[in-house]
């Protein structure tokens, strides 16, 4: 009897472990030169400033939970799991089908989730990575055994479309991991990180639409429902943030950054991307970067690279893999993985 019971003391730490991912892209394709219809930019200016060439655009009368839900879908599928083995949803999204409740719960419903617990997380582009963090918590202490991690975005909904300083830099999609528990210990996720720094709330951020400034005429007439963003100060502080919180990561799993496989870091910039890179020392051939065809698309980037890493054959049993978002808040973070 005490046999019994020390032993499950001791196999009650288990490990998250990634057993699935999936995405999903709306079909609408929007080019720079559809771009340059709408407002005065230039193919040229978009390409050198971000890497950017193509973003999707989800369709009129779809809400954030429709590209959810194909990205679960393809995640389970993939994980060889269904609906009712989800014992949680997460789901980092700014853009959620309504102001309230959370599109997780919208997603659970389309699944035909049941028994679960679902809510979303708003940490902007970081949202994936603090909801894989709290999944891989529930999981690491026993409280479930299977989560469903989502990171899905509209920021198309929140764009001032004649703003050449931000429509140019966003796109939608989702995508989504299944975790699980293992507990063979040389698996799954090793360690995350999070940080955030409120103090630069204005520095990018949506001014009306909330309980401060609630939509109005007026606001709509100001495009204050749309976002709002310091461009240079989130490029500064972006790199320096994603490479120190890298590092913390890395030291806590005690992963040497030469020992990482793939470095899939939240895609917002082809420049952002490249300056963490150098920084990291990290050479690009081992940086997943998919922003030319879709631009930022808020916390789904991470989950989508990481789906397309893995569906190209880039991630092998046993590779590291270290993760990094950053975004509006600031919040910032990163999370290192043993396939
Ligand atoms: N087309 C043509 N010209 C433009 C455009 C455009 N789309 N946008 C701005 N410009 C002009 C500006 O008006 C300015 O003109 P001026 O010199 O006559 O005043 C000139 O280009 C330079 O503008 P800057 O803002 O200085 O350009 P910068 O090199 O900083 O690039 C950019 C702007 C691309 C926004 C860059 O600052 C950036 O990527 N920042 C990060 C922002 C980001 O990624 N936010 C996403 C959310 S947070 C995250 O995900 C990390």
């Amino acid at each position: 009897m005490t046999f019994v019971s020390l032993s499950r003391t001791r196999r009650s730490h288990p490990r998250a472990v990634i057993l699935g991912t999936g995405s999903e892209l709306p079909a609408q394709v929007v080019t720079n030169a559809a771009l340059e219809k709408l407002v005065d930019t230039s193919d040229e200016w978009i390409t050198t400033r971000t890497g950017i060439k193509e973003r999707r655009i989800l369709e009129e009368g779809k809400g954030n939970a429709d590209m959810a839900y194909r990205a679960s879908v393809r995640a389970l599928k993939d994980a060889g799991l269904e609906a009712k083995d989800v014992e949680a949803i997460i789901m980092g999204t700014v853009t959620p089908d309504y102001p309230f409740p959370s599109s997780a719960c919208v997603l659970e419903d389309m699944l035909g989730v049941r028994k679960a617990f679902s809510f979303d997380v708003n940490a902007a582009c970081c949202g994936f990575l603090n909801a894989l963090a709290i999944a891989d918590s529930f999981i690491r202490t026993g409280r479930i055994r299977t989560a469903l991690v989502v990171g899905s975005d509209a920021l198309s909904r929140l764009l001032n479309w004649k703003d050449r300083g931000t429509c140019i830099l966003f796109g939608d999609g989702a995508g989504a991991v299944v975790l699980g528990a293992s507990h063979d210990g040389a698996h799954g996720i090793l360690s995350t990180r999070l940080r955030t720094d409120g103090s630069y709330v204005k520095t990018l951020y949506v001014p009306a639409g909330g309980s401060l400034k609630p939509a109005s005429l007026e606001s709509v007439k100001r495009n204050e429902h749309t976002i709002a963003m310091n461009g240079k100060e989130v490029f500064k502080v972006a790199v320096r943030s994603m490479e120190e919180i890298s590092r913390e990561a890395l030291d806590e799993a005690e992963v040497k950054v030469d020992e990482v496989s793939l470095v899939i870091p939240h895609q917002a910039n082809l420049r952002i991307i490249t300056a963490l890179a150098g920084r990291l020392k990290v050479p690009m051939t081992k940086v997943m970067v998919n922003v030319d065809r879709y631009g930022n698309t808020s916390a789904a980037s991470v989950p989508v690279a990481l789906d397309e890493a893995r569906r190209e054959g880039r991630i092998r049993p046993g590779d590291i893999v270290l993760l990094n978002a950053f975004g509006a808040g600031f919040a910032w973070g990163a999370a290192v993985i043993r396939f």
